[in-house]
C-alpha cells in the first residue's frame, strides 16, 4: 500500500527557473489560447512553452511594413499617418507579444516564448521584445534542413552557434535551443552550444517528413503525432550528454506516460515536455500524469525527482557501453533469440 501523504518532492529547476514538477507543455497551437494556458496550469503543468513565432512571419510582416512605408513616402507624409493599414502590417509579431503579456497576467507558472527560424537577420531582434513582454525564458527552435551539397556540417554547426550568440546579445533571460538529432558529433556540438551561451538544450525537434500522394503525384505534408517509441532517441542522447554539458537538458518527443517521465529524469533531463499526449488525451491528462508519477515514485521509494535525475545517465549506469557501438550486436542478436 503506497502512502501518498508521504511527501514526495516533484520539484525541479530548468533554465534557472524553479518548477513545481518536471511536466512542461511544449510549443504547440494549444498554447495560442490563454484559456488553454490557464487550463494547463490548473491541470499541473509546471511551465508552458508558447507556439513559435516564425522567422517567416516576422520577415513577411516587415516586408509589408517596408512596402507600406515606401508607398506612403511616394504618396506624401500625410499618408504615413494612415494608421489602420500600418497596424495591419505589424499585426503578426505584435499579436504574439500581446499574447505573452496576457499569458503572464493569467498564470503564475513560467511562460517560455518560442522563436523559430534558421538565418541570421532582423527577426532575431524579436527576442528582445519577447523578453520585454515578460517571457521568463526563450526557446530558440533552429529548424534548418541543409539540402545544399556545398554546405559542410561544420558550416551548419557554425550557423547554429552564431544564432545562439546573436540571441544572447539581445536578451538577458535564459535561452534554450531546440534542435534536431542529425549532427555528426552530438556531444561535441552540444558543448559548442554551451559555450555559445545556451542555458538549455531541448532534444529533439521532430522533422516532419513529407509523404507522396501517388494519385496527384504531389509531395504532401505529413504530421503524425508521436508515441512512446519516439522517446528512445531522446533518452539515449540525454543520457550521453548528462554531465558533459552545463546546459539543462529537456526531453521533447515521445513523452506519453508517467514512466516515460521517470525515464527522462533518470537519463538526466530537468523537464519532460509534451504535446502529442495532450493533443490526444486533452490538457487534463497532465493531472492524471502527475498522480501516476507520485504513485510510481511512492511504490519505488523515491523521495524526490532530483534523486532520480541522471541516475541512469551513461556515466552512472554499470554498463555505459550500452549507449555505444558495443551494444549493437547484442541488440540485433536479442531479436533473433526471442
Ligand atoms: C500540431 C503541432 C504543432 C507544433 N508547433 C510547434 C511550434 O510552433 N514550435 C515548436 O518549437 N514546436 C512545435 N511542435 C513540436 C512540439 O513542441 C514537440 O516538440 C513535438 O511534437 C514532439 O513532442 P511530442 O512527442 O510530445 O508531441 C508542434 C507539434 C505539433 C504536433
Amino acid at each position: 500500500m503506497i502512502d501518498l501523504t508521504k511527501t514526495i518532492d516533484l520539484s525541479t529547476t530548468y533554465l534557472g527557473l524553479k518548477l513545481k514538477n518536471p511536466l512542461v507543455a511544449s510549443s504547440s497551437p494549444m498554447g495560442a489560447d490563454v484559456g488553454n494556458v490557464r487550463r494547463m496550469e490548473d491541470a499541473g503543468a509546471a511551465a508552458v512553452v508558447l507556439p513559435s513565432l516564425f522567422e517567416e512571419q516576422i520577415e513577411m510582416e516587415s516586408e509589408e511594413l517596408d512596402r507600406f512605408l515606401g508607398e506612403s513616402a511616394e504618396r506624401g507624409p500625410e499618408a504615413a499617418t494612415h494608421l489602420p493599414e500600418l497596424q495591419h502590417a505589424v499585426n503578426g509579431p505584435d499579436v504574439y507579444l500581446k499574447h505573452i503579456q496576457r499569458c503572464k497576467q493569467a498564470v503564475q507558472i513560467p511562460v517560455i516564448a518560442s522563436l523559430n527560424g534558421s538565418t541570421k537577420g532582423g527577426w532575431l531582434t524579436y527576442a528582445k521584445q519577447m523578453a520585454q513582454a515578460g517571457a521568463d525564458a526563450l526557446e530558440l527552435n533552429i529548424y534548418y534542413i541543409p539540402v545544399d551539397a556545398d554546405l559542410s556540417g561544420e558550416e551548419v554547426e557554425r550557423r547554429y552557434v552564431e544564432l545562439v550568440q546573436e540571441i544572447n546579445q539581445q536578451i538577458s533571460i535564459p535561452v534554450a535551443v531546440k534542435l534536431g538529432p542529425y549532427f555528426s558529433s552530438m556531444a561535441n556540438f552540444a558543448r559548442k552550444l554551451d559555450s555559445a551561451g545556451a542555458n538549455g538544450l531541448v532534444l529533439f525537434n521532430r522533422f516532419y517528413q513529407p509523404d507522396y500522394d501517388l494519385e496527384a503525384l504531389e509531395v504532401v505534408p505529413n504530421l503524425i503525432l508521436s508515441n512512446s517509441h519516439d522517446l528512445f532517441l531522446r533518452l539515449h542522447w540525454v543520457a550521453v550528454l548528462y554531465g558533459q554539458v552545463k546546459a539543462d537538458l529537456a526531453v521533447t518527443g515521445g513523452v506519453h506516460t508517467a514512466t516515460d517521465v521517470v525515464k527522462a529524469m533518470m537519463a538526466g533531463a530537468k523537464v519532460a515536455m509534451m504535446t502529442s499526449a495532450l493533443l490526444q488525451r486533452g490538457i487534463n491528462y497532465l493531472d492524471k500524469l502527475a498522480t501516476e508519477l507520485l504513485v510510481w515514485m511512492g511504490e519505488h521509494e523515491y523521495d524526490s525527482i532530483r534523486q532520480m535525475q541522471g541516475s541512469m545517465s551513461r556515466n552512472a549506469v554499470p554498463q555505459p557501453r550500452a549507449f555505444e557501438r558495443a551494444n549493437y550486436m547484442k541488440v540485433l542478436s536479442s531479436y533473433a533469440m526471442r
